[in-house]
């Protein structure tokens, strides 16, 4: 048995367990891919300062997000279909992630239902919203997300549109898989997966079926995404949703300081400086490369969060140094779940605050309210000049 010690260890895992279907949706990045790469490549640019002969005792990563204390600055992403990647997965990432001590976001396109996670968790956790055109059903999805006892909603801003990732056209992506030769011949070599899929009742999108009117087919995520999903989403919206949820609302996928402008004025309490992890518009600019100049224009104002292309503490600590209050991972948890389900997702969760807290006293530092952009080495132009 491997000895996980990173993340990568996860992933590698990962990648013999789960079909290829499903591993390929969570690793891939639209058309060229250059922002999924991006998003973790430009974080190798940024360098540590190594600080010595500092007290490095009593240390802490506890802070808090949104109002709420957190065992560290890290929550998990909504990821559409966690449940294919491991049976009943949402639940189960749910369970990893209120144990450890950090938050959990529950994508509008899991597999298990809002009411489900609720009813398998003790801690009240964030549910994602994707703006739909039925706005019955997303009245109907707020009052859910409120009698579950959800306690923020994250409204994903940047998947007005499907972003084209080519391996899942090619792989036949959906939910419940759609049993091809070659989707059968490859589950075949997953016995794990598939003896636990079969044990379980949920297979397909438990938000949506039986909840959606007039869902041709829900099975497939993009053909759903294109007809169901609100192209005309506009900032009045956005507002209009606030209110229809009347509670802690993050806005993800903010990628420009005009948009995290806007955040503000609609009265948004976090932002996430996202691009959806280089899924959605191939060739923006990473996230890690977006952030500070929108720290700079709104971070006083607004909590600022941080998605795309975490995959170690130390990419945590570099965000948080950047000004950001917070980070969401996503693959990173996935890997781990379909590696080892809960224990897996915890594991991951392990790794990333070990990472962050070594990283932290090796820069000389005992707390995150002690961390600033003085403990980084950014090489000049970092940012870009991009006219
Ligand atoms: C959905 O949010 C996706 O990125 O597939």
């Amino acid at each position: 048995m491997t000895v996980i010690t990173e993340i990568e260890d996860l992933r590698r895992l990962y990648r013999r367990r789960v079909p290829k279907m499903f591993y390929d949706y969570c690793e891939t990045g639209s058309w060229s891919q250059q922002t999924f790469r991006e998003n973790t490549t430009d974080f190798d640019q940024i360098r540590f300062r190594q600080r010595v002969a500092i007290d490095m005792t009593n240390r802490s990563t506890a802070v808090e997000m949104l109002g709420q204390e957190v065992a560290m600055p890290v929550a998990l992403a909504p990821v559409g279909l966690t449940g294919m990647q491991h049976a009943d997965g949402e639940i189960l990432a749910a369970r990893a992630a209120e144990n450890f001590g950090v938050p959990f976001t529950l994508s509008t396109l899991s597999i298990c239902s809002i009411e489900d996670v609720a009813a398998h968790t003790r801690k009240p956790f964030w549910f994602q919203v994707y703006t739909l055109k039925d706005d019955d059903f997303m009245q109907r999805l707020m009052a859910r997300a409120h009698d579950a006892g959800c306690s923020a909603i994250v409204i994903t801003l940047d998947l007005q549109v499907h972003g084209q990732r080519h391996k899942d056209l090619k792989n036949g992506l959906s939910a419940p898989p759609k049993l091809t030769p070659a989707a059968l011949a490859n589950m075949a070599t997953k016995i794990g997966w598939g003896l636990k899929m079969l044990r379980t009742p949920r297979r397909g999108f438990g938000n949506v079926i039986g909840h959606a009117e007039g869902v041709s087919d829900p099975s497939s995520l993009s053909a759903w995404t294109a007809e169901a999903f609100d192209a005309a989403l506009d900032w009045d919206r956005v507002r209009q949703l606030i209110d229809m949820w009347g509670g802690k609302v993050i806005l993800k996928g903010i990628l420009d300081v005009e948009d995290a402008k806007k955040a503000v004025e609609v009265g948004a309490d976090a932002i996430v400086v996202s691009n959806h992890g280089g899924r959605q518009l191939d060739g923006a600019l990473s996230s890690i490369r977006a952030l500070p100049a929108i720290v700079d224009a709104v971070g006083d104002r607004i909590e600022v969060h941080f998605d795309s292309g975490i995959r170690s503490g130390q990419d945590v600590l570099k965000a948080w140094a950047l000004g950001a209050r917070g980070c969401m991972i996503g693959r990173a948890f996935v890997y781990g779940l379909g590696a080892m389900g809960q224990a897996g997702v915890t594991r991951a969760l392990e790794l990333i605050h070990k990472e962050l807290d070594t990283t932290m006293a090796l820069c000389g530092r005992r707390t995150l309210a002690d961390v600033d952009r003085d403990i980084l080495l950014v090489p000049e132009g970092f940012e870009g000049r991009w006219a």
